[in-house]
């Protein structure tokens, strides 16, 4: 199979088979993002222990793109603590946004399946919404515990 195949196909598993896909009732930290550009929304729900993140769990209505997405990233930062999972938000965005690698990330190794959106400027977007709903449930969880 091509590159291109295997993160289609990469992609297509996690819309179909999204992973930590459901609210998460005792959330200690929750934040809600939209993309303005389509009306789609994403939840993201944080349970911590200290500062490592015990469980994560999303809710979305829009495109397979951003549905995707978020379902790679509650895979790549559950059982890390805050400050590895905001290290991967802003890999991320290096990737989307600067070119960048996720080389030597291997918890993120699904992600680099995104590579190929960077080609859709309007589907970038798409692929942010749900780190930069994390990133806000992040924000939200420091700034509330103080240690932001
Ligand atoms: Fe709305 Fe992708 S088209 S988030």
């Amino acid at each position: 199979m091509s590159l291109d195949g295997l993160y289609r196909e990469i992609i297509l598993d996690h819309y179909q088979n999204p992973r930590n896909r459901g609210v998460l009732e005792d959330a200690d930290a929750a934040s809600h993002g939209h993309n303005p550009l389509c009306g789609d929304e994403v939840d993201v729900f944080l349970k911590l222990r200290g500062s490592q993140i015990d469980a994560i769990g999303f809710t979305s209505r829009g495109c397979s793109i951003s549905q995707a997405t978020a379902s790679m990233m509650t895979e790549s930062v559950k059982g890390h603590t805050v400050q590895d999972a905001e290290a991967m938000v802003a890999a991320f965005k290096a990737m989307m946004l600067e070119g960048g690698t996720l080389d030597g990330r291997p918890e993120m190794a699904d992600l680099e399946a995104l590579q190929g959106v960077k080609q859709y400027p309007v589907r970038i977007k798409c692929a942010l919404l749900p780190w930069n709903t994390l990133q806000d449930a992040l924000d939200t969880y420091q700034a509330r515990s103080g240690s932001a």
